[in-house]
């Protein structure tokens, strides 16, 4: 796996590809690698493409100073991981060379980026947009794989992408879980193993929900028990559980028709905040 900090050396290294007509697969991450990580390389890796991963815990998408320097690093680690798997190339840049001079671009993506993750994370999706924004240009890549657990991203990558005109095709890879079921994240690895499993309930809450919708009740109707049910332990605290359109993420309070839902939650487990959706 060749290994670059440099925008200008990537570059100079990924033309030779673009040259030779070589299509290049991208799966852009801030590290401390897991399974999920590597389900988006595999699908990169299945499709044949030359395959780049970023690794950058990007300062302009965190709004809490803590949260971004208790963001877990591992970059040992995931070298390691991404050599075994037969990555073809890290770009793993710092944040003077991906922000040479202070950003003046902010994005807003109106319906999109005030619900559910952006209500709680202001200015949360501007950073990821212009990250990813920059990452793709100096990437340049056909394919781009994102994680379906951060469907909210994902929604507003694709706005991204077509506003702005991007050639590349974008992918939504279904989340990861262990086998209990909890959502694979990197902020997992802050969770003592009392906390990882008292996550679970996201995931149960999730599911429990959907059941009931499917039995025609109401999100108004389920709303308190289901909060009620994930509370139970202290350590617990809900911040939203939302069905949306999965397109127009534009919250709706019954399941009509099949296939078009995704139904999101985010809360804390003690000081971890975590999040997970299924599609409906
Ligand atoms: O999903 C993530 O890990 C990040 O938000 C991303 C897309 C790499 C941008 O920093």
């Amino acid at each position: 796996m060749d290994i670059f900090r440099e925008i200008k050396t990537l570059k100079a290294f990924l033309r030779k590809k673009k040259l030779a007509q070589i299509p290049i697969g991208f799966v852009p991450t801030m590290g401390a690698l897991h399974a999920g990580h590597l389900s988006l390389l595999a699908a990169s890796q299945k499709q044949g493409l030359f395959t780049v991963c970023s690794i950058f815990v990007n300062p302009a998408q965190f709004n809490n100073a803590s949260d971004l320097l208790n963001y877990p690093r591992t970059e040992n680690r995931d070298v390691e991981l991404l050599e075994k798997i037969g990555c073809d190339v890290l770009f793993i840049p710092s944040a003077e060379e991906i922000y040479q001079q202070k950003p003046g671009l902010n994005f807003s993506f109106p319906g999109l980026d005030n619900v559910m993750e952006g209500a709680f994370r202001p200015g949360h999706f501007s950073g990821v947009a212009l990250v990813v924004a920059k990452l793709f240009h100096i990437v340049e890549p056909d394919h781009a794989f994102f994680g379906q657990k951060d469907w909210q991203q994902f929604t507003i990558i694709r706005q991204l992408v077509d506003d702005l005109n991007f050639n590349l095709t974008l992918h939504a890879v279904p989340t990861m879980r262990e086998e209990n079921g909890l959502a694979m994240s990197s902020r997992n690895e802050r969770l003592s193993p009392e906390n990882k499993i008292k996550a679970l309930v996201f995931f149960q809450t999730l599911k429990l929900a959907e059941a009931e919708l499917l039995n025609g009740k109401t999100m108004v109707e389920i709303l308190p028990k289901l909060k009620t049910f994930a509370e139970n332990d202290q350590d617990i605290k809900i911040e939203y559980l939302t069905l949306a359109n999965r397109y127009t993420l534009e919250s709706v309070n019954t399941i009509k028709e099949k296939n078009h839902l995704v139904l999101c939650i985010a809360g804390f487990v003690g000081e971890v905040r975590l999040i997970d959706n299924i599609l409906i």
